[in-house]
C-alpha cells in the first residue's frame, strides 16, 4: 500500500505533447544499462540481477521469462524505483524510475495482490482510481467499466477477503488499468487465472497496445509470453541469457524464415524460388530472408501471375530458445510458484 501510494501520488498526463514526442525521437523509452542488484543479508549475499542491459521501446509488449528465483520481480522493483541498483542505471523516458513514476504514474500489477481484506471491491477500486489520478467525477464510470471488463460485476459489493484467487488476480489487473498509463508493468499476470480468463487476458493486452505505451510482462508461463509479447528476454540466475523476437514488427531488420501459401501457379513459384521447399500442397517454406529480400521475391512471383494466399513469418519457439538458454525443462515452468 505504502508503495502504491508513493507510486501514485501525483497527477499526470498519460499522453505526450507533440513537443515531448519530437524531443524523445527514437530513443528507447526504458533503458537498462549494465544493471546489477545484490541483496545483502546477515548470512549471505544474493546477486539477484547481474549486468542487465536492455532497451524497450514505446509501443512494445516486452516479456520477461525465467524460472522462479531468476530475478524477474527484482528487475521490476528496480524499474518501479522501489529498489536502487547496486550497479548500473535505469532510465524511463530519460528520467530515473522514481522520478518518472512520481510524475507520470505507472500501471502495476504486483506478484502478490495485497489489498486490505475488509475493503469492498468497489470501494477498493474507487480509492485506487483516485490515487492513480482519475478525475473524481470519472471514478465511478471508470471503475464500473473495469469491473465489467474483468467479469467482476457479480462480486461488486463483496469484501476482498471473500474473493477467490482468480477473482483477486482480476481485481489486481483492474487496478493496474484504472488510469491510462504510458508504462504498464504486470508481474505474473495470469497466476491463478482459469483458461477462459487466461485467454481474455491476451485480448486485454491486445486492447492495451498503444504506440505510446510500453507493456512489460514478467511470467514463468512461456506459452503466454509467446502469444502476447513482441520480444521476450530470457533471464536466469539474474542474467539475460537471450532476447527472442516472438512477433513481427514494422522495424524488423533481421532475416526470418517464412511460409507462403500459393493458390495459383505453384510450378512457377518453384522455378522462381529454387531455395524454397514445398512442405504441404501449395505451401512453400522459404529460408531466412530480410524484409527487402522477401518483398523482392514476392514481386517476382506476382509479376509472373502467381497468386499468393498468405505469407507468414516463422518465429522461433520460445520453449526451444528457453531450453537452450536455461537448460531446464520448460514444462516445469507452467506450474505456479
Ligand atoms: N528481499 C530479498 N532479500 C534477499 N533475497 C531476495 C529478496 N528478494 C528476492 N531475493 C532473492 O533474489 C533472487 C531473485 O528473486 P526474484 O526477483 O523474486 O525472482 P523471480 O521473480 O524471477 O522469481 C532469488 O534468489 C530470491 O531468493
Ligand atoms: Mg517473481
Amino acid at each position: 500500500m505504502a508503495r502504491q501510494r508513493r507510486a501514485c501520488r501525483c497527477r499526470r498526463r498519460a499522453r505526450l505533447t507533440p513537443n515531448e514526442r519530437r524531443a524523445l525521437g527514437d530513443s528507447p523509452f526504458v533503458h537498462f544499462a549494465e544493471v546489477g542488484k545484490t541483496y545483502r543479508g546477515l548470512r549471505r549475499r544474493v546477486a539477484a540481477v547481474v549486468d542487465v542491459s536492455l532497451d524497450i521501446q514505446r509501443g512494445e509488449v516486452f516479456g520477461l521469462a525465467g524460472p522462479n528465483g531468476a530475478g524477474k520481480s527484482t528487475l521490476i522493483a528496480l524499474l518501479l524505483g522501489y529498489l536502487k541498483p547496486t550497479s548500473g542505471a535505469i532510465t524511463i523516458g530519460g528520467s530515473r524510475p522514481r522520478e518518472f513514476v512520481e510524475r507520470h504514474g505507472v500501471g502495476y500489477l504486483s506478484e502478490l495482490v495485497t489489498i486490505p481484506p475488509r475493503w469492498r471491491l468497489e470501494e477498493a477500486l474507487s480509492r485506487y482510481a483516485l490515487l492513480a489520478g482519475v478525475e473524481t467525477k470519472r471514478v465511478r464510470q471508470r471503475v464500473a467499466e473495469l469491473v465489467e471488463r474483468l467479469g467482476l460485476v457479480e462480486h461488486w459489493g463483496k469484501q476482498i477477503r471473500q474473493l477467490s484467487k482468480g477473482n483477486l488476480q482480476r481485481v489486481g489487473l483492474a487496478q493496474a488499468l484504472l488510469h491510462d498509463e504510458q508504462l504498464v508493468i504486470l508481474d505474473e499476470p495470469t497466476h491463478g487465472l482459469d483458461p477462459v480468463w487466461t485467454q481474455r487476458f491476451r485480448e486485454i493486452v491486445g486492447d492495451l497496445r498503444h504506440p505510446e505505451r510500453a507493456i512489460f510482462i514478467a511470467s514463468h508461463n512461456l506459452d503466454e509470453l509467446q502469444r502476447v509479447a513482441d520480444r521476450v528476454a530470457i533471464i536466469d540466475h539474474g542474467r539475460v541469457q537471450r532476447v527472442v523476437q516472438t512477433r513481427a514488427t514494422a522495424k524488423d531488420s533481421g532475416a526470418i524464415p517464412y511460409r507462403i501459401v500459393i493458390s495459383r501457379g505453384i510450378a512457377t513459384a518453384h522455378e522462381l524460388l529454387p531455395s524454397a521447399r514445398e512442405v504441404a500442397p501449395g505451401e512453400l517454406a522459404l529460408p531466412p530472408l530480410s524484409v527487402e529480400a522477401l518483398n523482392e521475391s514476392l514481386s517476382r512471383l506476382l509479376a509472373q501471375g502467381v497468386l499468393v494466399a498468405s505469407v507468414t513469418p516463422v518465429y522461433s519457439s520460445l520453449e526451444r530458445e528457453f531450453r537452450e538458454a536455461v537448460q531446464a525443462d520448460p514444462s516445469s515452468l507452467h506450474s505456479p510458484a
